[in-house]
């Protein structure tokens, strides 16, 4: 009895087997490759381990120092996750761009990703803010000038996979814009320039000058391409009025929310905790005005002003956007 049930399941097995061998032959047929060869390469080929498939030694190799202070680690390695953050969320942003026929479905779950990717990095700013001996801060950033997170070209490309080129532009040129103004012309006023100006001449800091000349021809590209592919332009085409058109705003404004007013503000406090009182800081930031231009009450930059109420926007910045978030399921 035993025999046979063992002898069935043997038959299955090789079935499933052939099955297998054909559905291969297939595949490689298409491509006019031998199948044998393949074969041959899974036998010799070695088992995956972990520590290939995530590349462990390189990214541990990633942290190059310029001082001999423990803390600048922690610097170098928080940076580092952001920008892998920044990623997953680039990533996001691109399915939805390049999705073909998108579906209301579609659009909330990846938006829904990037807002708890967004809500992440904002709840462990503390690491900043908190984790590193502000001694050894203000020594080893003077080993680091003149850069600056502000020069995270994926914070910037986030911007404008998020919304219209419009948007993004400083406050004074947003007055000027007509249907007709070039995007070349557009990418000229971002907002952030206004960010890297020396305070006393007027002129563009080393650092936006070296930021510029690796990737405004990038950016501009990007702008040109997510032009009708941005989320905002996304959901106005799509989902204006589709049938779970609350919710779609909602995930909107919590992104707005996450990126503009609660990660700017965690990343306020860091730069409040470890420069206030620094007599370093005007040499050392190029000469910006950080404290005025960092705080989102004063830079007042709003991805979708369309989904937010007056009220809502004459106070923007002033505080956390707790309720919404916290009500947010995201
Ligand atoms: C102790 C920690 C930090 C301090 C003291 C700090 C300080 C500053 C300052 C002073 C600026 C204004 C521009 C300048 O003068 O350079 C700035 C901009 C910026 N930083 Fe940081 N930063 C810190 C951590 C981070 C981290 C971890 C990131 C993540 C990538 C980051 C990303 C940015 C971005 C994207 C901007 C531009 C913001 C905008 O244009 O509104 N910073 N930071």
């Amino acid at each position: 009895m035993e025999h046979t049930s063992q002898s069935n399941k043997d038959q299955d097995e090789q079935a499933k087997i052939e099955a297998q061998l054909e559905k291969l032959r297939e595949k490689y047929d298409v491509m006019g490759q031998d199948l044998s060869s393949y074969l041959d390469g899974l036998l010799y080929a070695n088992y995956l381990n972990y520590w290939d498939y995530i590349h462990i030694d390189t990214l541990l190799s990633l942290q190059n120092p310029k001082t001999d202070f423990p803390d600048e680690n922690i610097f170098i390695i928080y940076h580092q996750i952001t920008e892998l953050y920044f990623k997953l969320i680039l990533l996001e942003m691109e399915q939805i761009a390049n999705r073909k026929q998108i579906d209301e479905d579609f659009f909330l779950t990846r938006l829904r990703r990037i807002n708890r990717y967004f809500k992440h990095l904002t709840d462990s700013f503390e690491i900043m803010v908190d984790g590193m001996d502000k001694d050894q801060f203000l020594k080893f950033r003077m080993s680091l000038l003149p850069a600056s997170g502000f020069q995270s070209a994926q914070f910037r490309e986030i911007e404008i996979c998020a919304t219209d080129l419009q948007h993004l532009v400083s406050k004074e040129f947003r007055e000027q814009l007509t249907p007709a103004t070039p995007i070349s012309e557009m990418m000229q006023h971002l907002y952030w320039k206004q960010g890297a100006t020396e305070l006393a001449t007027g002129k563009k800091t080393l650092t936006l000058k070296k930021f510029e000349s690796k990737y405004m021809p990038r950016m501009t590209r990007l702008a040109k391409d997510r032009q009708n592919s941005n989320l905002w332009s996304i959901y106005k085409n799509h989902f204006y009025q589709a049938f779970n058109h609350r919710e779609i705003v909602e995930a909107l404004r919590t992104f707005d929310a996450l990126v503009n007013i609660n990660w700017r503000l965690s990343h306020f406090k860091s730069a409040v905790r470890y420069l206030q009182n620094d007599p370093n800081v005007i040499s050392a930031t190029g000469g910006t005005n950080w404290q005025k231009y960092l705080p989102p009450r004063f830079q007042i930059q709003i991805f979708y002003p369309e989904l937010w109420s007056e009220d809502e926007k004459e106070n923007w910045g002033r505080g956390f956007f707790k309720e919404l978030i916290e009500g947010i399921g995201v």
